[in-house]
């Protein structure tokens, strides 16, 4: 199994309104031309949040435009420029994004590992939370499979980023400690995937691998990037090997031979 992970595209809908409008739109763009290119293909592409940069409908409806061209299935979880709401509404044709519940939430069932999209955002300022809803509805949907090796996707690292200005993404500590006890609980968590932080890192978080992916957006980027680096997007490959789980890959854009590998 492969997964393709992209986060932090932040959108923008108009260039007369936004001077990163063309900018943005070319790192998707080649970003996605990258991903259908990977040999072998991934299975699916994940988004681990800020799809856009003001949650607009409008940025959405030019988000949709762009992801139209992967050719894998993609899967979106909210980040906190996204909002729940509009994300509900932008995704809702696409089947796994119910309207039904005040939060996304829903496992994708179709690979060999169990992949569970996890709703971060707090209601009231850009750091994540977890309610109890979410933490249950958590807890019910791994308890339904406890045999079948599992991650998580979601937008708020739910660690510390110490290179990061503000290193806690979490407006609360018990939130990120609620959710390790949980994870915990689970044996069969392999893996957390995670955005927001728009540069790579990685802890543990419940005794299981936790990562951040940088951010496709160029211009939003954070970290110290080698010089060919510094013009190109990134995203991550993460290919899965059975005898120790998912090796990650932090993908330049465009220089396509250079990092090509086969899985066993
Ligand atoms: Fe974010």
């Amino acid at each position: 199994m492969i997964i393709a992970q992209i986060a932090d595209t932040h959108l923008v809908a108009d260039s007369a309104v936004d001077p990163m409008f063309q900018a943005r739109t070319e790192d998707l763009r080649a970003c996605i031309a990258d991903i259908n290119g990977l040999d072998p293909p991934p299975d699916v592409v994940i988004h681990t949040g800020d799809v856009t940069q003001n949650g607009q409908a409008e940025e959405f409806a030019h988000a949709g435009s762009l992801l139209a061209a992967l050719q894998a299935p993609l899967y979106v979880t909210p980040g906190n420029r996204d909002g729940r709401e509009g994300m509900m509404q932008a995704f809702a044709d696409e089947g796994y994004v119910s309207s039904d519940c005040s939060f996304i939430h829903y496992a994708v069932e179709d690979h060999p590992i169990r992949l569970i999209a996890v709703d971060s955002l707090s209601d009231d300022d850009a750091k994540g939370d977890f309610c109890h809803h979410r933490l249950a509805a958590l807890d019910a949907t791994l308890s339904e499979a406890p045999d079948r090796p599992t991650a998580l996707f979601m937008h708020h690292p739910p660690f510390d980023v110490p290179a990061a200005p503000d290193p806690f993404a979490y407006q609360r500590r018990e939130a990120v400690a609620d959710l390790a006890a949980l994870i915990s609980r689970h044996r069969q968590m392999v893996r957390i995937f995670t955005g927001h932080m728009h540069r790579p890192w990685m802890a543990m978080v419940g005794g299981v691998a936790a990562s951040t992916v940088p951010s496709v957006a160029v211009d939003k980027r954070y970290g110290h990037y080698a010089p060919r680096m510094a013009e190109q997007p990134v995203y991550q490959v993460h290919r899965l090997v059975a005898a120790w789980g998912f090796a990650s890959e932090t993908r330049l854009v465009g220089f396509g031979a250079d990092s090509r590998c086969s899985v066993p």
